[in-house]
């Protein structure tokens, strides 16, 4: 068996490889996605089924996933491959598909951010202007939410789009070597930004009765699978979990790395930097009375920055300062996307790093530029306006909400049962100050698979029962949400089964 091929890049020290990771794990999903989730959950309630997925899922995964990378050296494929030949490897593209189409998306959203970014300069503030397709009225005050969907609704925002794209490109370029120096930029000074925001946030007037309906729990909601589905959704997308992430990073860490402290600090540092955000957000919204919406998308690109559109002085400093600390947070996050899908394209091809990110790079553009089409489809506003956003509201719902699970529930099962849990804890164990006794095993082999595949079942009867995801649509556009289901099971399982099929004359593997 080949475990270890030719020499890999390492991360040139410990602290390098915490930046990548927390940076990749901190991104748009602690800033907005994580305030939304809990406002639309019942806020203070949301915070109990976060708290149980993170210690039953997310800690054990985010050590697994490291562990996994730390035993094979390779991306997530291979290393599936490994423990179970061509299903395993099977399984690891799966996951690498399903995470490709969220970085597709992810890399969109991230062309809107530059976007508004530049608006924050100046327009953004201005009075609203008409926006004829979206039957908006001109208004008196600055409406982030017209500016919003006049750029959307816009085909130069596409060029946003490719310029997200080229970024990401240049900072994968040299693998750890140049995302090591674009992180130790990033992520600092997104903490610096973050901190700021809770100060203005907390000294607003009445910033502090956000705080306390962030806390205060709402128990009904509790019943409602889409509240468990929402957490551990929410979990695993901000631990950067289920993607091969984790593993294609901790494949680039020296063999002597102490596994289970760097999982630890990874998560506590993504959940600290999760906990404060909803802080900043609740505050801002709070004390200037706004009502977030439940959609997370709204909550950064208009919500948030009407709350700011109303500060007392400083608006664009502000304003700027919010859509950097967005863009930061969401490129470490989205090169990391892109350097596990190029890793796992190398590993398996064994082409050269320039190939397979032209390769991914090409693909990937035409991808995002489907969720960027500024067509209207609803003037109304009632669902999602454009047809770009329209198909990413779809695609998330299933990549996002079931892909991301559907790739936990088969990594528990291939490392509990088929590796044996036991094997990879050894390994995980082998340099580690805090070691992880046998019920390590039992909480991957028992408790994870049956928690995680209780919420899809109980996801998926919720679908049954409500209809079909995307069926309430703008008639005319309801078709729409089987065909992206369809694509997105075709993309993902058919591509999984070329790409694994075995590569002719390429490396020998077990
Ligand atoms: N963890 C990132 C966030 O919270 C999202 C992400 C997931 C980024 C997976 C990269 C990989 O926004």
């Amino acid at each position: 068996m080949q475990e270890n091929p030719a020499p890999r890049a390492v991360w040139s020290s410990k602290l390098g490889f915490i930046l990548a990771a927390s940076g990749s794990a901190i991104g748009l999903g602690n800033i907005v996605f994580f305030g939304a989730n809990a406002y639309k959950y019942g806020a203070g309630a949301f915070y109990v089924p976060y708290l149980l997925a993170l210690f039953f899922v997310g800690l054990p995964f985010m050590a697994m996933e490291i562990g996994l990378g730390l035993r094979f050296n390779r991306a997530l494929p291979e290393s599936l491959h490994l423990i179970a030949g061509r299903r395993g490897e099977f399984v690891g593209w799966w996951g690498i598909l399903n995470a490709s189409v969220i970085t597709t998306y992810y890399i969109a959203i991230l062309g809107w951010v530059v976007g508004m970014l530049i608006g924050a300069f100046g327009p953004l503030w201005k009075p609203s202007l008409a926006v004829p397709a979206f039957n908006m009225a001109e208004g008196a005050i600055p409406n982030p939410f017209a500016y919003f969907f006049n750029m959307l609704s816009t085909p130069g925002t596409l060029l946003f789009v490719v310029l997200a794209w080229v970024l990401n490109i240049i900072i994968v370029w040299k693998g750890t070597l140049t995302i090591e120096k674009a992180v130790k930029v990033c992520v600092p000074l997104m903490w610096v930004f973050m901190l700021i925001l809770i100060v203005r946030g907390l000294t607003l007037p009445n910033g502090s009765q956000g705080v306390r309906l962030l806390f205060t729990p709402n128990w009904g909601v509790m019943r409602n699978p889409d509240v468990w589905k929402g957490a551990f959704g929410q979990i695993f997308f901000s631990l950067s979990l289920g993607f091969g992430i984790m593993t294609a990073y901790a494949s680039y860490l020296p063999k002597k790395s102490d596994c289970n402290s760097n999982a630890m600090m990874v998560s506590f540092l993504n959940c600290g930097f999760e906990f404060i955000a909803g802080v900043a957000i609740f505050t801002i919204l709070f004390s200037l009375s706004i009502v977030p919406k439940a959609s997370t998308l709204a909550m950064s690109f208009f919500v948030l920055p009407s709350g700011i559109a109303r500060f007392p002085y400083g608006v664009a400093t502000f304003g700027v300062m919010f859509f950097t600390l967005l863009l930061l947070a969401g490129i470490s996050s989205s090169v990391s996307l892109v350097e596990a899908l190029a890793s796992s394209v190398i590993d398996k091809f064994r082409i050269s790093r320039i190939r397979a990110l032209l390769f991914v790079g090409s693909g990937g553009v035409v991808l995002s530029l489907l969720f960027a089409l500024p067509m209207v489809v609803d003037a109304s506003l009632k669902d999602n306006g454009t047809l770009g956003l329209t198909l990413l509201d779809l695609s998330d719902h299933w990549a996002f909400g079931y892909g991301l699970l559907a790739m936990g529930l088969a990594e528990s099962i291939l490392i509990g049962w088929v590796l044996g849990a036991g094997k990879l804890r050894e390994t995980m164990n082998a340099n580690a100050r805090i070691r992880l006794g046998p019920w390590f095993d039992v909480l991957v082999r028992f408790v994870a698979p049956a928690v995680v595949l209780a919420v899809i079942v109980a996801s998926i009867a919720h679908e049954v029962k409500t209809g079909m995801y995307g069926s309430r649509m703008v008639t005319g556009w309801r078709p729409m949400a089987a065909v992206v289901l369809l694509a997105w099971l075709l993309f993902t399982s058919g591509g999984a089964f070329l790409l694994s099929a075995p590569q002719k004359g390429k490396g020998v593997r077990a």
